[in-house]
């Protein structure tokens, strides 16, 4: 029997998603408590009624004492703030995407949780999601031949939020997702987006990723304003093109299609391409629920002191993307992820 002593860790925000915290954390072997806390009385009595022996606190100071690790799932415009009390209390962190709203934030909590020696984690839930993990080894061992673009969309109706736009809402999600299956990250940014329903926040958004491969490029859509669910990559290479679609039954899907031989441009009488239609297969994807994944990761990274994959550093890629989406929003021309990166001399 193995009696050492397990990890605390708390959740702040036990809200929509900070609830889902609370459950799988619950299912994780090496934590020994889960330590709730919101200022919403009502949300912490209702989530009491499942687990009635966790510890509930309704502020973040009172709940410290009791934890080695916080779970930050507020809205994003508090996560700095939040973070920066934990670490300076030298609590290991796990914040929610985005890991700040601004690139002076991320750096900020980066030199915070350097200096008190501490874990920060950002919470990009799809770097943990098996179907994910197929794209890349998809993208990365050329299966699908050079890589000509990723196409991500993100829609639905809803969920709007209080603090920020659809960019930094959905967003972090595919920035996440094309950061990680390719293995780098982009130099600029061009955002187009526009606010219908909301007053205020962009409802909808369209960006494009630029890289030093000038034939590689990613889109991103999302949406708060659409009629149907559609969480969905395309990866289209020169040999095949694979969709993987979160919400599925086959998640990934390899499509052996594509342009077989450009026909020879002199003849106007052939059409201009040939195309190939091949088998599509579907590729077995593990089952691991991705928030558990994650939060398994980070109960460990608290036990051993091992740096997270998300860590802040891949945090703080994802806010200079979105950074660089909102600039160019302002300025209507593609913006230079060093434009914003440097925001931090003007903080
Ligand atoms: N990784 C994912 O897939 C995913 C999915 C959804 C949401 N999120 C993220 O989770 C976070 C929360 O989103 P949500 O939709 O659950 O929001 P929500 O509004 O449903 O819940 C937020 C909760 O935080 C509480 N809260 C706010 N400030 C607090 C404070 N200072 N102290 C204590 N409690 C406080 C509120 O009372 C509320 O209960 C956001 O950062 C969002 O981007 C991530």
């Amino acid at each position: 029997m193995n009696n050492e002593p397990g990890t605390r860790i708390g959740v702040v925000g036990c809200g929509y998603w900070g609830s889902k915290h609370v459950r799988v954390l619950h299912s994780v072997p090496s934590v020994d408590s889960v330590v709730m806390i919101d200022e919403m009385g009502d949300r912490l009595r209702a989530l009491a009624r499942s687990y009635p022996a966790d510890l509930c606190f309704p502020s973040v100071a009172e709940a410290l004492p009791h934890v080695d690790g916080l779970v930050i799932a507020t809205p994003p415009t508090s996560h700095v703030d939040i973070a920066l009390q934990a670490i300076d209390a030298g609590k290991n962190v796990l914040v929610e995407k985005p890991l700040a709203t601004t690139v002076s934030g991320a750096h900020r909590l980066i030199e915070a949780s350097k200096a008190a020696g501490v874990i920060l984690m950002a919470g990009h839930t799809f770097e943990y999601n098996p179907a994910v993990w197929k794209l890349r080894d998809l993208v990365r061992s050329r299966e699908l031949g050079q890589l000509y673009y990723l196409d991500s969309a993100r829609l639905n109706l809803g969920l709007y939020q209080r603090d920020v736009n659809v960019i930094f809402d959905l967003a972090p999600h595919d920035v996440s997702i094309i950061n990680y299956v390719l293995g780098e990250h982009p130099l600029a940014v061009q955002a187009w987006a526009s606010h219908h329903a909301h007053p205020a926040f962009e409802d909808v958004a369209y960006l494009r990723l630029f890289y030093a491969d000038e034939t590689l490029s990613a889109n991103i859509h999302v949406s708060w304003l659409d009629p149907s669910k559609v969480r969905r990559v395309i990866a289209v290479g020169s040999k095949k093109m694979a969709i993987y679609d979160d919400i599925a039954e086959e998640r990934i899907r390899v499509l052996d299609k594509g342009i077989s031989v450009p026909v020879e441009a002199a003849s106007l009488t052939q059409p201009p391409m040939s195309y190939r239609y091949g088998d599509i297969v579907a590729p077995f994807v593990a089952p691991d629920e991705p928030l558990m994944v994650q939060d398994q990761h980070f109960a460990e990274c608290v036990r051993t002191g091992a740096t997270p994959l998300t860590n802040g550093k891949s945090g703080l890629a994802v806010v200079e993307v979105l950074a660089a989406a909102q600039a160019s929003l302002r300025v209507g021309r593609p913006v230079l992820i060093e434009e914003v990166a440097g925001e931090l001399t003007k903080a």
